[in-house]
């Protein structure tokens, strides 16, 4: 099936044409010079992998590299996100047990799942990360909006720059689909040096069990590693990263979410046991 006569583009991007309003996403797209606001994020040292570059998501021409598909994201999500987009954003943040002092959000996309995290903890240091300017530029739009404190990264979440050990909590809401399985994988690997011992990492994504059941849905949005994540196991991934008490809750068969704990003691020895809150200025990349 070509890119031009998938479900999607036949069948389903008509009916979601009928519920957004074309007109004012027009609108907003010609309001904002893409390029200026972009280079307030982009970083000339950040190498855009070519699973991401290389091939369309969701119908989208150069995917993400798109400035179209960050106006057009929200809009769309809203409907893909069954039953209820903020409900299956708030159990991520509802399976967080602990009381974190800072939070990354990789591949935070438009930031809808950033946003509610730093609403559920206000006193966090929140960051937001993705590899696409475009995105970013539409997530610090809605957290002005929303009058929220919310640092945004333009960078790799395989390789993030951050110092070991400087988040609590890490999450990925809806990235690892969109990932080869060895992205994934080394993702999961970064997320767990990033975390102090007892940090906690939380991954929202496709039921993968459902996903495996219902092979012709994988054809419908235009996913090119939808059925490599469909065949892996999020929970074995996370165990071969070193986390332990790797747990996944299905939501509503069709989505999950995973949470696993950065142990004190991993396979690789002692994790390192530290208290010190490591100062992250000067680590929020700066643009080139
Ligand atoms: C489906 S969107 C999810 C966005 C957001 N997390 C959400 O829940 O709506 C996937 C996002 O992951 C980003 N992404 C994909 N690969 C990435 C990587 N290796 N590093 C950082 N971001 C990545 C894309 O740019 C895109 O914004």
């Amino acid at each position: 099936m070509s890119s031009q006569d998938t479900i999607w583009e036949r069948f389903l991007a008509p009916v979601v044409r009928f519920f957004i309003n074309e007109k004012e996403l027009q609108q907003l797209y010609e309001s904002i010079d893409w390029q200026q606001e972009a280079t307030r994020f982009q970083r000339a040292d950040v190498e855009t992998p070519s699973y991401y570059s290389s091939q369309n998501f969701h119908g989208i021409k150069h995917g993400y590299l798109n400035p179209g598909a960050a106006v057009s994201y929200d809009p769309i999500t809203q409907y893909v996100l069954l039953p209820n987009e903020k409900l299956v954003r708030q159990e991520l943040i509802e399976t967080i047990q602990s009381q974190p002092r800072r939070i990354l959000d990789l591949g935070c996309g438009t930031g809808s799942t950033t946003l509610m995290l730093k609403q559920a903890f206000p006193a966090a240091e929140v960051i937001g990360l993705d590899l696409s300017p475009y995105m970013l530029v539409m997530a610090e739009r809605k957290a002005q909006a929303a009058h929220l404190d919310i640092k945004w990264c333009h960078a790799n979440a395989e390789y993030t720059g951050f110092p070991d050990a400087s988040f609590d909590v890490v999450t990925a809401s809806l990235l690892f689909h969109e990932t080869p399985p060895a992205v994934a994988q080394s993702i999961l690997q970064e997320s767990f040096r990033l975390l102090s011992v007892g940090g906690e990492v939380l991954i929202l994504d496709g039921n993968q069990k459902t996903l495996r059941q219902l092979d012709w849905l994988n054809n419908v949005f235009e996913e090119p590693y939808i059925r490599d994540f469909a065949a892996k196991s999020v929970d074995a991934s996370m165990v071969a990263a070193g986390f332990a008490a790797v747990q996944t809750t299905d939501l509503w068969l069709i989505h999950q979410v995973t949470r696993g704990v950065k142990p004190l003691i991993h396979k690789s020895g002692v994790g390192e046991s530290t208290e010190e809150v490591i100062p992250l200025e000067g680590w929020i990349p700066s643009p080139a």
